[in-house]
């Protein structure tokens, strides 16, 4: 089989230390990869650029939660019952496939199920037994009995948990945004798409807290005018992010804002601008916590549209339920200007009927029942010790009292930005690699953001020289002190050592030679544009400083 840009990228990463497959020396397993230290470097700074829009520009906060999640947490939110990928079994040779993968393009899955005629992709038997597998791996916390777990398949339920802490950090104002970077996990059904689809897989997400009643951005006006090209399945869009607004094809301002950050944040990294898009996702693709959401899609030779990041709006589904299952108030409250009486639906659990149902775990009940908003529930579940207990309505009364008041009770809503940042590596690798020849041999060059590159600069000494080799080691020594990471080369021509840097993206490099000792000049040479131009040695920090900061 011919090579394709994926097979080439593979090859470079594994070669040059990027990417290797995990566990290969017992045959490793899909869906599984390591870092190298080329790709750790690279990951590193991808993360911390992500850091510096979300953090910096976006006054985010951050946190570090356990991955290992209770079942309690992923119970609540839905992830026990929802977070799954319809699949289907071959009868003959035992294969199971995600449905999503196998089906024609054109045909959506319900078409498939529907028409039942798909056929194994391995053996060509007929396929059978459409059923949703949940994608969490579980395990148990402690020995015997332990407590039910998951590993966490997104970082997000991390901070839903802590938001009544986080609220009070935040002087109890909104909006304000929490982010945390750290693994995924999802077993998926057959991972065959390299870094792109793994079983456990860094995330960057942030969650941001807006009152519902003012669901803009403090910066919105800044990028109102920005534009954006956005896809909802069957349009296209050109279109100003205030405009996008305006005709409801974005729903509010946050969103759109964070749209944007989002396609800033990608374009500075250095993806290609011409292979993005941002998509719509239709009713039916929605997860279950989303009213709304757009996927940052990149364009890929060999996989075609992937998503790389999904910007939804999960409104309060999720502090909602941790409210109700967890009985803890994770209320904001929405000041008036003096104290009113208003009127407040109320619930009023009765503990007669509670009581001898429920028994010793009735007065919990009661305690949760009464915390919960009525306005924010069809059906009442409560966790008590672990169980899900489904209230039914004779259990309590929903009544409606004045009370003086000051301020409303509400639940904020949630804006979420979910980053796959091994995706975005990918792409970063995909959309920046350009092959050529160079007498007569293959020459390849990663054009990396300098930004994100692992190594910033390469440093060399012409030839073998003690001398040039003093001021070479000492340059080195110099730009580390300076926080600008260098790799030292004597070996080789130098037209090796240049492509040596081209081929792992390193934007710069340092050339010392015999002038040098006189004129405390080195040349710096420039990836992109190979060109020479002398520096003085004292102002190459600054310069290469300046080439890395947004
Ligand atoms: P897909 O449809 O490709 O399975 P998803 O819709 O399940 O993706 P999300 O649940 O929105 O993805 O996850 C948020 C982000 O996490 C995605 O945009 C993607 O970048 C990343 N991601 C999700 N699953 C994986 C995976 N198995 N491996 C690597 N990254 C992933
Ligand atoms: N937190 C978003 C997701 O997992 O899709």
């Amino acid at each position: 089989m011919p090579q394709d840009i994926y097979d080439k990228i593979m090859m470079v990463a594994k070669r040059r230390g990027f990417i290797y497959p995990s566990f290969e020396i017992y045959g490793g397993i899909a869906g599984f990869y390591d870092y190298g230290p080329l790709g750790s470097q690279l990951k590193n700074n991808v993360e911390n650029l992500w850091r510096t829009f979300f953090l910096l520009k976006d006054h985010c906060l951050e946190i570090n939660t356990p991955t290992i999640t209770l079942y309690e947490v992923l119970k609540a939110s839905g992830h026990v019952e929802e977070f799954t990928d319809l699949t289907v079994d071959c009868s003959r040779c035992k294969r199971s496939y995600k449905v999503e993968d196998i089906i024609d393009k054109e045909v959506s899955v319900d078409q498939a199920i529907r028409e039942d005629n798909i056929t194994c992709p391995t053996c060509k038997s007929k396929l059978s037994n459409f059923h949703p597998v949940n994608l969490m791996f579980s395990t148990t916390i402690g020995i015997g009995e332990g407590r039910k777990a998951f590993l966490r398949p997104e970082t997000a339920q991390g901070i839903f948990t802590n938001f009544h802490l986080l609220y009070q950090h935040s002087r109890k104002k909104l909006p304000f945004g929490v982010v945390q970077i750290g693994k995924g996990y999802r077993n998926e059904i057959s991972p065959r798409q390299g870094t792109l689809r793994q079983r456990e897989f860094s995330m960057a997400e942030a969650e941001v807290f807006f009152d519902p009643k003012n669901k803009t951005h403090p910066y919105f006006d800044m990028i109102k005018d920005k534009e954006l090209f956005l896809f909802d399945n069957e349009k296209e869009w050109n279109i100003s992010v205030a405009e996008a607004v305006k005709h409801k094809i974005i729903n509010n301002q946050a969103l759109a804002y964070y749209i944007y950050l989002t396609q800033e944040f990608l374009f500075t990294a250095g993806v290609n601008q011409k292979k993005f898009r941002f998509r719509k996702h239709a009713a039916d693709e929605l997860a279950h916590y989303a009213t709304e959401c757009w996927d940052a899609e990149l364009l890929s030779e060999r996989f075609g549209w992937v998503e790389c990041v999904g910007i939804a709006d999960r409104s309060a589904y999720d502090l909602n339920a941790h409210i109700i299952s967890s009985g803890v108030d994770m209320y904001t409250l929405r000041k008036f200007d003096e104290p009113r009486g208003i009127v407040i639906k109320k619930i009023v659990p009765k503990m007669n009927i509670l009581g001898p149902r429920f028994v010793g775990k009735a007065r919990k009940i009661k305690e949760q029942l009464e915390l919960i908003d009525p306005a924010s529930v069809k059906r009442i579940t409560v966790i008590i010790d672990g169980e899900s207990i489904d209230i039914p309505k004779e259990c309590y009364d929903i009544v409606e009292i004045e009370e003086k008041q000051i301020g409303e009770k509400f639940i904020p809503h949630v804006i979420e930005p979910s980053y796959g940042i091994d995706r975005v590596i990918y792409f970063l690798l995909e959309h920046n690699y350009v092959e050529g020849k160079k007498n007569e041999e293959d020459y390849t060059v990663l054009k990396l953001n300098p930004l994100v590159a692992p190594i910033k600069v390469g440093i060399f000494p012409l030839i073998g020289d003690d001398k040039l080799i003093d001021i070479a080691k000492n340059i080195d020594v110099i730009l580390r002190s300076e926080g600008i990471a260098t790799y030292y080369d004597e070996n080789g021509t130098i037209g090796r050592r240049y492509a040596r840097m081209d081929e792992i993206g390193t934007p710069f490099c340092i050339t010392v030679d015999h002038e040098s000792l006189t004129d405390h000049k080195v040349t710096l040479r420039d990836r992109d544009t190979t060109k020479q131009e002398r520096q003085k040695i004292q102002d190459i920090a600054g310069y290469l400083k300046k080439k890395m900061t947004i």
